[in-house]
């Protein structure tokens, strides 16, 4: 990514050299230019005396990478962002170390005053809502807020959001199909509150979670309703789990797992995922749901089950993405899949519901050797494939 602050080799994480996606876009290159204009068309930007930069949503590090020589404070949802920007600074040369730049998660307090306030507006509507609560009270009159994005991820409501939690919001002309978002902060008193977290109670329907709480941080999956998908897994999840080490695997709000750890106390549940929000939910709907103190369970956001040891795991139940950031694959899917062969122990199962179309059933028959339907119906699967013995080699 060539800049005015510099050029930079950036890729996203886990990098992957097929990949053919690129670490930035016209929404990046665009906001860069405007700072670098120093007076562009919303008045002076000037970065060395601006005080504290706080970037919120940063996709892969592209901007806090170029604005590095600021000492930027991150601030993002999503563990692979927050390990791209890491490894995307590194390349560049340039540490984390608390004097340069500082990687922070959406479940950390905000700096304490912000002074310029750089937004990648996230696919979220309800993120952003629930950041600009967060750190409104961390912008003061003076504060340059400027928000960027592609012209499809800017919508009025996107507008309206930022009008009414922190002041005045216009639009710029759009350049390469992107758009800049200028916002003049006013301090008011009659700020609304925050809505999120935001709760729901699982009908009699929901199988193994029926009558269980949701709990539902800001931008996570399926927030506000149980997702179809995750109604019938909970509808066919196996209920003889017996003590089991079992992973909820892209947790979300954690209710798979939930559901498991209240129809097995023994069981130890591990949530994943890789969005802060999410292992945040996750923990808050297992605290509504199961008080008992010997109930055992980790919450760990990261890649996958990366961070898990290998055959330390007999059952893992996955409802996997079919999105990264903006864009549709099943990558994500196919290395949650490999990454659960890995951890499981010879025999342990993992579990996927899925759209009949992903057709994961040849992926998975590909990886394990097996892949049977342990439940069905016209729109949703539940894919079952075993871990078998590893076969010593012929010599
Ligand atoms: C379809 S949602 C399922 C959420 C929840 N299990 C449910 O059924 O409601 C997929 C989840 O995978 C998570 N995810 C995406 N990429 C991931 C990754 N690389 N590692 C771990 N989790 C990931 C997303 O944040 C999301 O919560």
């Amino acid at each position: 990514m060539t800049t005015p602050f510099g050029s930079y080799e950036l890729t996203r994480f886990p990098e992957d050299p097929r990949d053919q996606l690129r670490a930035w876009d016209a929404a990046d290159e665009y906001l860069l230019r405007h700072l670098d204009a120093g007076t562009g068309d919303h008045g002076p930007v000037d970065l060395s005396g601006a005080g504290q930069i706080t970037i919120l949503g940063d996709r892969w590090g592209a901007l806090t990478t170029a604005l590095a020589a600021y000492h930027p404070v991150q601030i993002t949802d999503s563990y692979l962002a927050r390990a791209g920007t890491a490894a995307n600074l590194d390349r560049a040369g340039i540490g984390t170390a608390k004097s340069t730049v500082r990687l922070l998660t959406t479940q950390d307090a905000p700096p304490e005053r912000i002074d310029v306030l750089l937004v990648r507006v996230p696919k979220s509507l309800a993120l952003l809502e629930d950041q600009l609560y967060r750190l409104a009270p961390h912008v003061h009159a003076g504060t340059v807020v400027v928000g960027t994005g592609m012209v499809k991820e800017i919508h009025t409501s996107t507008l309206k959001l930022f009008e009414k939690i922190l002041g005045p919001t216009r639009t710029s002309l759009a350049e390469k199909k992107a758009r800049l978002i200028f916002c003049t902060p006013t301090a008011t008193s009659t700020r609304a509150v925050d809505p999120w977290p935001v709760t729901y109670t699982l009908d009699e329907d929901a199988g193994s979670g029926a009558g269980l709480t949701a709990v539902n941080h800001a931008g996570i999956f399926c927030a506000d309703r149980l997702d179809v998908g995750t109604r019938f897994f909970l509808q066919s999840i196996p209920n003889n789990t017996n003590g089991a080490r079992v992973v909820d695997l892209g947790c979300g709000n954690g209710i798979v797992g939930t559901a498991v750890a209240v129809a097995d106390p023994k069981a130890e549940i591990v949530f994943t995922d890789e969005s802060y929000q999410a292992v945040a939910s996750a923990k808050a709907t297992f605290r509504a749901n199961v008080q008992r103190e010997r109930e055992r369970a980790d919450f760990l956001v990261g890649d996958g089950v990366s961070m898990l040891d290998p055959g330390s795991v007999d059952l893992v139940l996955c409802n996997p993405p079919f999105h990264s950031h903006q864009a549709t694959t099943d990558a994500t899917a196919l290395r949650m899949f490999a990454q659960s062969r890995k951890v499981l122990r010879p025999g342990g199962e993992l579990w996927v519901v899925a759209n009949r179309h992903m057709g994961y059933h040849t992926h998975l028959r590909r990886l394990f050797g097996n892949s049977e339907v342990a439940a069905s119906e016209p729109k949703f699967v539940v894919l079952r494939a075993v871990k078998q013995e590893e076969r010593p080699r012929p010599m």
